[in-house]
């Protein structure tokens, strides 16, 4: 094999390999933690899998209307600004200082409710984190199965527990939410949270994968005039 080949192996194998890990990171792993039966008997919790879709520009924005109304009185999102969710989700920035902006009156600003987090600490046991990498941290389909996971639990001090995150500080923000709709209902606004977070997390993630797409595409066209170019080169030497 000379080098030329060797090299496009290398090119071809590399790029395998990076699609197949991003692939497995996407995944999360890890899966959703354990819950003990009725029978005591420890079971492993399957994680839900989250219907992420940034081309669905109707779930973004549900979803920062949801995460505006419910998350950001408590967690911050230190890395969006909130000109880049009229920007990115195609909402008019009159409509984003009217309707989604809780914590500031500059759109400029990124999420933050500036509350001392040791003070927050004090009022739940634990401060609440910065949710920006939320998804990336701990997977998709994880955010979105702790979400759907809160139960009532007279033992905490906010009346609800959680399957995924055992003892969790966070009370159940969405409990109102989900008394009213059908299960169903409340799974797709969940649903579209989660996907506005994934977005957060990563707001260029869908451009990525299109754009990682056609560069594939454009080497696997390349490979032939370089093949044949490489078989020109080569057919007086041997
Ligand atoms: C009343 C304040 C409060 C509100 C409102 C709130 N949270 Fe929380 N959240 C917390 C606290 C406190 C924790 C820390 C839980 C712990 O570590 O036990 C937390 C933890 C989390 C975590 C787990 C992070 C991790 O990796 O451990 C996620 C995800 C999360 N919140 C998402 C949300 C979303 C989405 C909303 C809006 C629907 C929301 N939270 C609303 C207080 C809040």
């Amino acid at each position: 094999m000379n080098t030329l080949t060797k090299s496009l192996t290398g090119l071809g194998l590399g790029a395998a390999l990076t699609l197949t890990a991003g692939t497995a990171m996407a995944a999360g792993g890890g899966g959703c933690g354990t819950f003990t039966n009725a029978d005591g008997v420890e079971e492993s919790l399957a994680c839900s899998s989250a219907p992420i879709d940034f081309t669905n520009k109707g779930s973004l924005q549900n979803g920062a209307k949801l995460f505006m109304n419910y998350c950001a009185g408590c967690h911050s999102a230190e890395f969006v600004r909130h000109s880049r969710i009229a920007k990115d989700l195609d909402i008019p920035p009159e409509l984003v200082e009217k309707y989604l902006m809780v914590t500031t009156d500059q759109i400029g600003d990124f999420i933050n409710p500036e509350i001392d987090p040791e003070i927050q600490a004090s009022w739940f046991g634990a401060a609440p984190p910065d949710l920006t990498m939320v998804n990336r941290l701990r997977g998709d389909d994880w955010v979105y199965t702790y979400l759907l996971s809160f139960y009532e639990d007279p033992s905490r001090p906010w009346g609800a527990n959680n399957l995924v995150l055992e003892n969790a500080a966070m009370p159940h923000v969405l409990h109102n939410m989900q008394e009213s709709l059908s299960q169903e209902e409340f799974e797709s606004e969940v649903g579209d949270l989660v996907n506005y977070m994934a977005w957060m997390g990563e707001p260029v993630r869908h451009d990525r994968k299109v754009i990682g797409f056609f560069v594939i595409l454009f080497l696997l066209v390349l490979l032939i005039p370089v093949y044949l170019l490489n078989k020109e080169f080569w057919k007086d030497v041997k």
